[in-house]
């Protein structure tokens, strides 16, 4: 397993670090420290491209060579990360085309990372070539473990340039994808206020405009954009493969946030590295699903450095960040704690940034391993190398074992940015907040959740989720209901099958594609304002803890051969199906066609495990977070305490503690923000 930080070796030169007679002393007492902390990785190399060629075709790699050596004598290997996230300032003045260009067309100017146009012939061309040097002068460093792929893709708000070459790159998507203009004109409906065209260069970019840009229209942009930055991906991984077989690639993922299709991405890399902001203090189980749906971006073809089918945390912050309004501290522990349910959740290497806090730059006060003196006694490095420690001592149990899930939710990077345009029905409906509602009632109940796009094969889970799929193609149709058809259930909601693949609504009846699967049709959709709500009477079995509110959103369906399980109170449409159940083949479809509180989800949950004969991995109090990794037989448990007070927890076999070595049973008091990492073979290894 690897433990590491996030090193940047140029910003500890004399006179920052070091003496004037020997510049880069800093290093060597750096390399002491991460060897007392436990480190054995280090990604380096991000931002050096303006060291790296400081002037044209000059190149200086000499230096990054002489820290890959100290890091070599030390034992700590490298993944080095490929420049381009920021160009040096030559680059920029020489060739300003490179500078993006926002949609208001204005430029924005050099002087900071991301100053770049990904359409650029300019900045591929010179992306290409100080790649292609880097990887030369540094592929053949024992210590290189990995690449890393530019560096945060898509961030400081760079997934669209409205530049020239973007819209020549722009119109040769659309001629790939639609070969004739009139086929354009028609699938984008651009006959709405006559925006016809008659030829490519007329397709306009979605510039600021006086009135809202045709979706259909924006839905390709964002598809054209993303496709643009895999393109870059892919170009780097080419020819990083080609220079240096034997290194994996991969590119550092934020969750889901930045404006391109994470899959697609996965799939021009080896492996996947996320970052992770558990700085943020986001609740436990916004943190789990971030983790879980960039977990579940790469599930084959995997290739690790290390061998193991899991990913990186590239970027876990190792402390607080610089760009909220208040930058809290993170408490003593907390760090701790969440770093475990990244490995909990799958992660096998976990590289914290920064190593420590630089004394300069915007960054200046951002949280480190080490604070800006450098003291090996300061509270976060005591606590990272502690950390250290135990991961030296689980690496070997956890080694080869998998997170393995029963159920799934659907998500589609198409489907979210059809939803993110303006003009919806409803603009207080969020899709992450609803897909939210369904993975907090699987985690409080500790269910294993993956992500899947829904054109996957879907016939390893035996429940899966699809909220709000309101864009969903005739392909993601099919599969829908074969998944169903071979028995498995699938729950379904309101504001699906609104729109196809071409963002054109159905005049077959909603949900398009779908009324046989769930036995319906949605005849009109009424939307309630934030506070507003209806309410929904039950019949039959469904479990209900509480009264469950309808909000946002309630569907007017027309029942065909479903059964229904609840309907709504009041209103026109009171007494109308507001959830139903359809046996379609071998399995079943639920729609509800209302967005409801939490304590909904959670009954649903209840009611779900039964009918599809799920288990939670342990019985633990509420507020205990488990999670589990396996391999074969073999089953790894971890139990997060989230609360800053005690938990009892009552083991009914013995249990052993891969932390202390001791084996316990009966009552248990899991600490605040305290960690068990346990499995069942108590009797061997007491
Ligand atoms: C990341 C980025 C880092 C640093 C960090 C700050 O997204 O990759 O370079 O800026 O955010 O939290």
């Amino acid at each position: 397993m690897y433990f590491g930080v996030d090193y940047h070796p140029e910003q500890w030169v004399y006179p920052y670090g070091g003496t004037r007679e020997n510049p880069e002393a800093a290093w060597e007492r750096d390399m002491e420290l991460m060897q007392t902390a436990g480190i054995n990785v280090v990604r380096m190399g991000e931002f050096t491209w303006g060291l790296c060629e400081p002037e044209e075709g000059k190149y200086d790699f000499a230096w990054l060579k002489r820290v890959m050596d100290l890091l070599g004598k030390a034992g700590i290997k490298v993944v080095l990360a490929t420049p381009t996230a920021a160009p040096p300032i030559w680059l920029a003045r020489k060739h300003p085309e490179i500078l993006p260009v926002d949609e208001r067309g204005l430029i924005k100017h050099e002087g900071t990372r991301r100053a770049i146009c990904l359409n650029s012939d300019v900045y591929w061309e010179h992306s290409k070539r100080i790649v292609e040097n880097m990887a030369q002068a540094l592929g053949p460093h024992p210590q290189l473990l990995a690449w890393q792929i530019d560096n945060s893709l898509g961030g400081n708000f760079t997934e669209a340039a409205f530049n020239e070459d973007t819209r020549r790159d722009w119109h040769l998507w659309l001629e790939a994808k639609y070969e004739t203009v009139e086929r354009l004109n028609e699938l984008m409906g651009l006959r709405h206020w006559g925006q016809v065209v008659t030829s490519w260069n007329q397709v306009p970019m979605p510039m600021v405009a006086p009135a809202v840009h045709n979706p259909a229209l924006v839905l390709d942009w964002n598809r054209f954009c993303s496709d643009t930055i895999v393109q870059f991906v892919k170009m780097q991984a080419d020819l990083l493969h080609q220079l240096t077989p034997k290194c994996p690639v991969t590119t550092n993922l934020r969750p889901l946030l930045h404006r391109f299709d994470h899959f697609d991405v996965a799939e021009a890399i080896d492996f996947v590295s996320i970052e992770s902001t558990a700085a943020l203090r986001a609740k436990s189980a916004e943190l789990a699903c971030e983790i879980d749906m960039l977990r579940s971006l790469k599930k084959t073809g995997i290739r690790t450095p290390e061998g193991d089918t899991g990913f990186w945390v590239m970027e876990q912050k190792a402390g607080n960040v610089t760009w909220q309004e208040v930058n809290s501290l993170v408490r003593p522990g907390v760090l701790r704690m969440f770093t475990y349910q990244l490995v909990s959740r799958g992660a096998t290497a976990i590289v914290f940034f920064r190593w420590r806090q630089p004394r300069f730059g915007t960054e200046q006060f951002h949280g480190a391993v080490l604070p800006h003196n450098a003291r090996a006694t300061a509270r976060v490095f005591k606590e990272v190398a502690q950390l250290g420690d135990e991961m030296k001592l689980l690496a070997p149990s956890i080694k080869g074992t998998q997170v393995q899930a029963e159920t799934c939710i659907l998500y589609s990077h198409d489907n979210d940015w059809a939803l993110q345009q303006p003009m919806q029905p409803n603009k207080f409906f969020n899709l992450r907040e609803h897909i939210q509602l369904f993975y907090n009632a699987l985690h409080d109940r500790n269910i294993a959740v993956d992500f899947a796009r829904p054109t996957e094969d879907l016939s390893r889970y035996k429940l899966v989720f699809a909220p709000s799929l309101h864009l969903l193609s005739g392909g993601e149709a099919d599969r829908l209901k074969l998944y169903v058809q071979n028995g498995g259930t699938l729950v379904a909601t309101f504001n699906t099958g609104l729109v196809d693949e071409h963002n054109l609504a159905p005049d077959t009846g909603y949900p398009h594609d779908l009324t046989d699967l769930f036995g319906l049709e949605v005849l009109e959709f009424d939307q309630l304002p934030p506070g507003e709500e209806n309410h929904l009477t039950f019949k039959g079995n469904f479990p209900t803890s509480h009264m469950h509110p309808a909000r946002l959103w309630c569907d007017i369906i027309e029942p065909k051969d479903c059964q229904i399980l609840a309907t709504f109170a009041k209103d026109f449409y009171a007494g109308r199906p507001a959830m139903t159940l359809h046996t379609f083949g071998l399995g079943k479809a639920v729609y509800i066609g209302t967005q409801s509180h939490q304590h909904f989800y959670t009954d649903l949950v209840t009611w779900l495990r039964q009918m599809c004969n799920l288990h939670p991995l342990l019985k633990v109090p509420d507020n205990v977070e488990v999670s589990m990794r396996q391999k074969g037989d073999e089953r790894v448990f971890f139990l997060l305490n989230h609360q800053s007070s005690p938990l009892r927890i009552q083991f009914y076999k013995p249990m052993h503690d891969f932390l202390t070595g001791n084996t316990f049973s009966g009552n248990y008091d899991l600490p605040p923000h305290g960690v068990l990492v346990l499995d069942e073979h108590a009797e061997t290894k007491t």
